[in-house]
């Protein structure tokens, strides 16, 4: 048996649409696949514009340069969470500002943002993890309250909604991955939404080199010319012709992942009785995409031998993150705002399981492994595989994972 983390899900259509794009004779970008996506996007989401990117990444250095993002300038986010997150600041000699996460839904803790926020305070980053949405209203009022910037990481986020809205959509600008490890995917692959109106025209030149070439494609000018710093930003028509297909299916993949998400929810009910794991918890305003379904255990220790023991039966699970207030570079470029006790110790306590379709048939295997390995793991005596190094010996073995 051998049972991956993950495997891309194909809807048969790419290849397709891809031939396609191949025969239209437009392989760079903004070409027909690229406006499909972008107009889905909009209608999905209401956002104001909706751009392809190469990644969600790339999405977040636009938006970094859109909130004009100056040297030393603060930037409020929390450290569980992947380095785009703050890596697309620091480009622009931001400071990001790591605060703790909820312990609940493991997002950035809103009523710990206000102590964090100083004159040099630009924006607050949410990153919505697990395609769980953050405590948006407190955050937008915050941010109201201070007259800052709220960038959204969606990432994960796609289909996931808070309060009936779509993520992504709620603050000044949101980013979304179609990275291969997402619910919809192009390899690589990302959107940057822009929700207000003061951003739409200049995110446009940015994300095209610095240049108003889109504005001189749609016949608004009669030659393009460098406007603005930029850089390139968009994918091609390839890319775009792959992700056309998986937003046709957006629908049946987010209802197909969110049935595997509830059968482990259902059958860990047991577990979590017996105090043995700590389910996802998902507060009723969200309703979530199914990104991701994870595990707490009680401790590190318990963690590694979970993660040994599963790897011997031939499943793969994986840990996430290395917090980035602990990280060697978050060290030297960031600083950490009052405790950070949640992100410690969650961080240190949190595995995911496989979740991706086509499992379906293996999913009592799986369920029936993992109960058996929780047990395992509280009952058994420390191994080596339990101490910090094993930790970073596991680290390096997840690398491919990590998102
Ligand atoms: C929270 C978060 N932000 C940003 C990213 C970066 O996305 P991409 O790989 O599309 O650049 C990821 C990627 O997995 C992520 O999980």
């Amino acid at each position: 048996m051998n049972i991956p983390f993950n495997k891309p899900h194909m809807t048969g259509k790419e290849l397709w649409y891809v031939s396609q794009a191949h025969a239209n004779g437009h392989l760079a970008g903004d070409g027909v696949f690229t406006r499909k996506c972008n107009g889905w996007l909009e209608q999905r989401t209401g956002s104001r514009s909706a751009l392809l990117t190469h990644s969600c990444t790339a999405a977040l250095e636009i938006a970094a340069i859109l909130a004009d993002i100056q040297p030393g300038d603060e930037i409020i986010m929390p450290s569980f969470t992947f380095v785009s997150t703050a890596n697309a600041f620091v480009l622009r000699g931001g400071v990001p500002v790591f605060v703790d996460i909820r312990a609940d839904t493991l997002n950035i803790d809103e009523t710990r943002i206000e102590a964090a926020i100083t004159s040099r305070t630009k924006a607050i980053v949410p990153v919505h993890y697990a395609g769980v949405a953050c405590n948006m209203d407190a955050i937008m009022q915050i941010a109201a309250d201070h007259d800052l910037l709220v960038i959204e990481d969606a990432a994960q986020g796609v289909m996931a909604s808070y309060k009936g809205r779509p993520l992504g959509s709620i603050g000044h600008m949101g980013a979304l991955s179609f990275h291969e490890t997402k619910n919809i995917i192009s390899g690589e692959g990302g959107a940057l939404l822009v929700n207000d109106a003061r951003f739409t025209e200049r995110a446009e030149m940015i994300r095209e080199k610095g240049t108003n070439r889109s504005k001189f494609f749609r016949g608004q000018v009669d030659k393009y010319t460098w406007v603005d710093i930029g850089s390139s930003y968009l994918p091609g028509e390839i890319i775009a012709a792959f992700l056309w297909a998986q937003m046709e299916e957006a629908e049946a993949i987010t209802r197909r992942r969110l049935d595997l998400w509830a059968q482990y929810h259902q059958w860990f009910i047991a577990l979590e009785s017996a105090s043995a794991v700590r389910r996802p918890i998902v507060p009723r305003e969200c309703s979530h995409n199914a990104h991701m379904y994870y595990l707490l255990l009680p401790s590190l220790e318990q963690r590694s031998r979970f993660i040994a023991r599963l790897k011997e039966c031939g499943i793969q699970t994986v840990f996430h993150y290395v917090p980035l207030h602990s990280s060697p570079m978050g060290r030297k470029v960031g600083k950490a705002v009052g405790s950070m006790a949640n992100t410690d110790a969650l961080s240190d306590r949190l595995v995911r399981l496989p979740l991706w379709l086509g499992m379906e048939e293996q999913m009592a295997f799986i369920i029936q492994e993992v109960t058996s390995a929780v047990t395992h793991a509280s009952s058994s005596r420390p191994s080596d595989a339990a101490d910090s190094t094993g930790k970073l010996q596991l680290v390096a073995a997840v690398e491919d994972v990590r998102r």
